[in-house]
């Protein structure tokens, strides 16, 4: 196989990767698939992508597509992952990965039996900021790793019905991944409390009556890490972010999404104890093992000039989260074509998704500490 044909199910969110997958050099055609005719039409004829589908059944039984990748409303994930991998497709799918351990396990199961790739589609860990705390923490730069603490705030109020009520937990990834990878060590356990009064209507979908949960995470070589998330009924800027604590440098995010890292540096302080300097951290777009062809899907605007990638690279704003939608489709493309695990693999997927379905289950039983499973 030297080029995959792949299907974008969901066009929401999920269109903005329509074109990177049109103009990945690996791609041999990307089809599009939505539930709305309308929003299905209207993409196809935008992005110049005439090969649609009409149902996801007609997507599987199609001979000549490898893969799909899922952007659809999160309780339709599992069973859209799970038909996809025994259908003999490889998939990429949007966080999170599943509402429940069952969940998860079926589509260990079925990505078992399947052979298939299975690549959770994880934005936080393709930022340009985070990306930027991995290489200077693989540097030595931050030193030994002390402490991690992730958090997610966003109001979810007026989206989709679906959403509605939703365990703040349940959405965790963005919050758990990153501190996750930097630990370089799997959750082990977890400890959560629920905070706040959610108004009823919010509370019947899904039975949580929490707008905000906060866990402490164990991590398996002894690391702890903290993760907030609010969802509902609480002001705050939204923000995806993470912090990391290190012997000689700590990065923090700023105060809202759009803002820079804040690196605090222990070795140049002049007085320790009371205050040390720290200065904020313009961290790179990250291009460079990208194909040309998709490099400015890592910019905001379309203000790339091909000529001079790095002028035009460095000095833009950074497109989708933070310049993350390309580098995900590369890894999942290539993944699949040299055969091996994906960078986030199924393991570590399973570990930061049943990390927060059981933080939430730890919230309900009042902060208990649960154990996570692993998902052989
Ligand atoms: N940073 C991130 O990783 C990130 C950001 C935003 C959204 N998401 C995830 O992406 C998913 C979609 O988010 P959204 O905001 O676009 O949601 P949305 O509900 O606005 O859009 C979903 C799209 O899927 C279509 N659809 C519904 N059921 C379908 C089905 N069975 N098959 C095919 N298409 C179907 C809808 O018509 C709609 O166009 C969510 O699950 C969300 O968790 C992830």
């Amino acid at each position: 196989m030297e080029k995959l044909g792949v299907v974008l199910c969901g066009l929401g969110f999920g269109g903005a990767f329509a074109p990177i997958y049109r103009d990945h050099p690996d791609v041999k055609f990307i089809g599009l698939f939505d539930t709305n005719g309308q929003k299905l039409e209207e993409t196809s004829k935008t992005l110049g992508i005439e090969r649609v589908y009409h149902s996801y059944e007609e997507v599987l039984n199609d001979p000549e597509v490898d893969a799909v990748h899922i952007v659809t409303p999160i309780p339709r994930h599992e069973e859209q992952a799970v038909m996809a991998l025994e259908s003999g497709k490889h998939v990429a799918s949007t966080v999170p990965m599943a509402l429940t351990l069952e969940g998860i396990r079926e589509i260990v199961r079925a990505k078992k039996q399947s052979g298939k790739t299975y690549m959770l589609m994880e934005t936080t860990l393709y930022t340009r900021q985070f990306l930027n705390a991995l290489s200077m923490y693989k540097s030595g730069q931050l030193g030994r790793v002390q402490l991690l603490r992730g958090c997610h705030y966003q109001d979810m109020e007026n989206w989709p019905e679906y959403w509605l009520g939703l365990p703040p937990m349940y959405y965790a990834t963005h919050a758990m991944s990153p501190i996750a990878a930097l630990a370089g060590s799997r959750v082990e356990k977890v400890v959560c409390y629920g905070s706040g009064t959610m108004r009823p209507e919010l509370r019947c979908r899904y039975g949580n009556p929490f707008p905000a949960e906060t866990a402490l995470l164990r991590f398996e070589n002894g690391l702890a890490g903290e993760v907030t998330r609010t969802l509902f009924e609480t002001a705050r800027a939204y923000l995806e972010g993470f912090n990391v604590y290190g012997s000689k440098a700590s990065l923090e995010w700023g105060f809202k999404d759009s803002d820079d890292l804040i690196m605090t540096t222990l070795e140049s302080a002049d007085h320790r104890g009371y205050g040390t300097p720290s200065e904020t951290l313009r961290s790179p777009a990250a291009y460079e093992n990208l194909p040309e062809s998709i490099r400015r899907y890592t910019l905001a605007s379309g203000q790339y000039d091909p000529t001079q990638p790095e002028k035009s690279l460095t000095s833009g704003a950074a497109g989708g989260h933070h310049g993350s939608h390309p580098h995900l489709v590369h890894e999942f493309i290539r993944s699949v074509l040299e055969e091996r695990e994906p960078a986030i693999s199924l393991d570590f997927a399973c570990n930061v998704s049943a990390a927060g379905i059981l933080a939430h289950a730890s919230a309900l039983a009042g902060g208990k500490e649960l154990e996570i499973p692993r998902f052989e």
